[in-house]
């Protein structure tokens, strides 16, 4: 079976990794911690960045340090994976799926203006498989109505715009590195920011909101979102290869654009900006969900794996209510590709040809 994600991890990641568990600094103290931070902070071009125990909590803590709560509104993408939409709710507040774009895949920055209200406190873009949100559409909106803008970078590591990085394009960015992500640390986020503020609360909150000058004293209910040192070894080994880890994703989606595009199929959009390519996108317009879950099923038996898009929130039944176009099409029509590191191109055949033959098997 081809896998439709697979981590590159060699001999630097277990090398890193037996050291962290030889020097006995298991848990959240430690050195690759502090390196892990410093040198994903200088990749995003960011003055702060935090290790957390996953890009959810990540997400949420940034919401409890803008003291966004009950009664609150986010603005959010309705395609994208839950956890956006679930870290507003574990601060209490609601998320307000919009629509996104077309063209992009990501939050649409017009229907975005349209959804605000007396109580949207904050707008969560999603760089959506890799390529980020109209950003510079969305500060202005946000610096306008002075809302936070916090990006959801988790499928990102390294897209930019203009030459500024996913992370660094909003008021602060969150990532995950899960198995699947463009560098893992097992599981594993970090945030990113320039606001000192922000990110000295967010240390505090991280740590159950410990006192700095009287240990073991709380005035908060304060949280343990921390990364522990082995898996920021792991994080680290793979910061080191990020580069080489894009080029050759970015390989590998040029080589599914020559397969695919032919026949009609629309791979991963890449509009004013560098998107990264976290997962091979393939849409195939007017095939519809049932269809869609057909060529799957057929690709798993002929050895590959594919995933569909993700459901739209608002379709989710703890979210239900209200239909996005835009996001319901893509959602219905939409396939990931076995997308990583060490694919070769004959897998590359051979998941296109498979997934060719389980398309003429449907139509
Ligand atoms: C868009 C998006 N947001 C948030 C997350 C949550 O990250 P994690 O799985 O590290 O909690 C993910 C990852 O899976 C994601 O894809």
């Amino acid at each position: 079976m081809i896998p439709v994600s697979n981590p590159s991890i060699s001999k630097s990641e277990l090398d890193y990794v037996s050291d962290a568990v030889r020097s006995g600094w298991v848990s959240s103290l430690g050195s690759y911690i502090d390196t892990f931070e410093s040198r994903f902070a200088a990749y995003c071009g960011t003055k702060y960045a935090l290790t957390v125990s996953n890009g959810t909590v990540g997400l949420h803590l940034v919401l409890v340090a803008y003291g966004v709560e009950n009664g609150d509104e986010v603005i959010v993408p309705d395609l994208t994976f839950v956890a956006t939409a679930n870290a507003v709710r574990m601060a209490q507040a609601t998320p307000v799926m919009v629509d996104v774009c077309r063209d992009t895949y990501c939050i649409d920055p017009e229907l975005v203006l349209r959804a605000i209200t007396p109580r949207t406190k904050a707008i969560m873009p999603v760089h959506l498989y890799g390529h980020p949100a109209n950003m510079s559409a969305l500060r202005e909106i946000a610096r306008e109505h002075r809302l936070y803008l916090i990006e959801d970078a988790a499928e990102a590591h390294g897209a930019s715009i203009g030459g500024s990085r996913a992370g660094a394009l909003g008021d602060c960015g969150v990532f995950s590195f899960y198995g699947n992500k463009i560098i893992t640390s097992g599981e594993g986020g970090m945030i990113t920011t320039n606001d000192e503020t922000l990110f000295q609360r967010l240390r505090y909150l991280r740590d159950h909101a410990m006192s700095k000058e009287v240990r073991y004293w709380h005035t908060e209910v304060g949280y343990n979102y921390r990364m522990t040192n082995m898996q920021a070894a792991l994080g680290l080994a793979q910061l080191e290869k990020i580069d080489y880890f894009i080029e050759r994703r970015a390989e590998l989606l040029m080589q599914y654009r020559m397969l695919l595009e032919p026949h009609g199929i629309e791979c991963n959009p890449a509009v004013c900006s560098q998107p990264v390519n976290w997962m091979t996108c393939a849409v195939v317009n007017g095939l519809g969900r049932e269809r869609r879950d057909k060529v799957i099923a057929a690709m798993r038996e002929g050895g590959v794996d594919a995933r569909p898009f993700f459901f739209p929130v608002s379709r989710l039944p703890m979210y239900g209510g209200g239909t996005n176009p835009v996001s319901q099409m893509l959602s219905d029509n939409g396939f990931n590709l076995p997308t990583y590191v060490d694919l070769t191109i004959e897998q590359i055949g051979e998941v296109c040809s498979t997934f060719l033959t389980a398309l003429d098997g449907v139509s």
